[in-house]
């Protein structure tokens, strides 16, 4: 390999990885390891950082040894699960607890509370967020009140709390402290026209602003990496949160563009451009990304269960060997027998926001098998997507087409069943890893690679199948029928 490559770090809720790009977009290799989830109570979810830290960098070690040396890696784009907090000392470099993952309930109490005492309008306005366990701020909040070491490097002035691209840069140059605009606009602490961390909300949030990172750009100069690490410093040029960089890898870089991430949950964006977004329908406000300071936002829905739906069925329940298992299954029936899937294990996100909400398993007969129940879980994706099309619409967003991508889009029966339902064509890029993609293209623009994010799209992104809708309407009212009463259930 003589070309200069980019290397993408794209932490997932359920795997780090790191891939190896070219410059105009070929994936050369990539190198996986599974996060161990923990899961102390229901409710609860944490990741170790010190795990996420060490498989980072083994994943990363394992592709620059493919590329042949450090010298041949132009630069590292960094795209992560947002939301998760990690607590860490500014002093040791070393993490203080567990990190609690966005789907974390544990502050629904408070956020409860601050929507009693009427936060929830001027919340909603500043930062475009809603009164959500889901969100960081309460998560550190928490932190700081329950673990006894954090509360101490607070009082010392050696706490850092951040994201997870935060606490990756942190340990690869050995202590910039920096967060990027779209992973920072996730936390309820940044004003969507504010260019850092405000202090009203830390104080109404309780968090010690002093513990949080400056809020830069998404792509540009970050810092090197340190040269012990992997032989030699690469540059760090891009970060982004993994929903914004799939945004981006699908080259919905006008207004009005939407693309669907089908990961561990599924997550839809609309590019708003560079008017702050405001929804009357329960819908997100986000950065997009910043560059030169200057912002685009975008409109977002994001719903906590898809992939791991499935995974839950193979994993927790042994319905199924593979996931991939579900479109056979699904394919083998006309229909799925009554059965109607709400996977509400994490609370209900948007439209709805529930986060007491549990899973509901409606229409069960005797002639219930793993088909019917495997047919139910991918219909809950086009179900759950059908409500958020609803909600842009409302918000005057209408979708004419939908862009879709992640691990579960890879199958076929799913991404026609999403046409159907919403009655739109569905297209799929060919390489449905554009979260690496996009990260890939922010650090090829950070590195000076390209000029614009527009000239990497041009030169990195792939070519597109469409799935066109082929449904009767009144199969279509059914379905939509059954989905309203099974959610009423939820
Ligand atoms: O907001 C949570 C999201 O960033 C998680 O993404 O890809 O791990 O499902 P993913």
């Amino acid at each position: 390999m003589s070309d200069p490559a980019i290397l993408v770090l794209d932490e997932g809720t359920t795997s780090t990885r790191a891939m190896l790009f070219t410059a105009d977009g070929a994936m050369l290799s990539s190198a996986q390891q599974e996060l161990t989830q923990h899961y102390p109570a229901p409710g609860r979810v944490e990741h170790d950082a010190t795990e996420i830290w060490h498989r980072t960098l083994a994943c990363a070690r394992e592709m620059v040894e493919k590329a042949g040396g450090a010298d041949r890696i132009a630069c590292i784009g960094i795209t992560n699960q947002r939301e998760t907090v990690v607590a860490w000392d500014k002093s040791t470099g070393e993490p203080l607890a567990r990190a609690l993952v966005w789907q974390d309930r544990r502050t629904a109490d408070f956020c409860e509370r601050l929507k009693a005492e009427g936060h929830e309008a001027a919340v909603q306005d500043h930062t475009g967020l809603l009164l959500d366990p889901y969100f960081s701020g309460t998560k550190m909040r928490w932190l700081v009140d329950n673990e006894p070491a954090v509360k101490a490097a607070s009082d010392a002035g050696t706490l850092a709390l951040g994201t997870i691209e935060s606490w990756l840069v942190y340990k690869l140059t050995g202590g910039t402290f920096i967060s990027d605009a779209s992973n920072a606009s996730r936390t309820l602490l940044l004003k969507l026209g504010g260019s850092q961390f405000d202090d009203g909300l830390c104080s109404l949030f309780e968090v010690p602003k002093a513990a949080l990172a400056e809020v830069t750009d998404n792509s540009g100069d970050f810092g090197s990496t340190l040269p012990e690490l992997f032989g030699a410093p690469i540059q760090i040029s891009g970060m982004v949160g993994d929903q914004q960089s799939a945004t981006i890898g699908q080259g919905c870089l006008s207004a009005g563009e939407t693309k669907a991430t089908y990961g561990t949950g599924a997550f839809i964006l609309a590019n708003k451009g560079h008017d702050i977004p405001a929804s009357s329908n329960r819908l997100l406000g986000t950065v997009l990304y910043q560059e030169d300071g200057q912002r685009t936002y975008a409109l977002e829905g994001s719903v906590f269960v898809a992939g791991s739906l499935v995974q839950w069925l193979r994993d927790g329940l042994g319905l199924l060997g593979t996931a991939a298992e579900t479109e056979t299954l699904a394919r083998s029936i006309d229909d799925s027998g009554g059965v109607v899937i709400v996977p509400a294990m994490s609370g209900l996100g948007a439209p709805h926001w529930q986060p007491e909400a549990r899973g509901v398993i409606a229409g069960l007969s005797f002639a219930t098998g793993r088909a019917q129940i495997a047919r139910a879980a991918l219909e809950a994706m086009a179900h759950q997507t059908y409500d958020l099309a609803q909600a842009f619409a409302a918000d005057g967003a209408e979708w004419t087409s939908l862009k879709v991508d992640g691990g579960m889009s890879a199958n076929d029966w799913m991404a026609q069943d999403i046409a159907n339902l919403l009655d739109l064509p569905v297209e799929r890029p060919e390489f449905v890893e554009t979260t690496a993609l996009g990260a890939a293209m922010l650090a090829a623009k950070g590195a000076g690679m390209v000029g614009s994010l527009e000239e990497a799209s041009e030169t990195m992104r792939g070519s597109l199948g469409t799935f066109r809708p082929s449904m009767e309407n009144s199969v279509r009212e059914a379905r939509l029928t059954a989905w309203r009463k099974a959610l009423a259930a939820a």
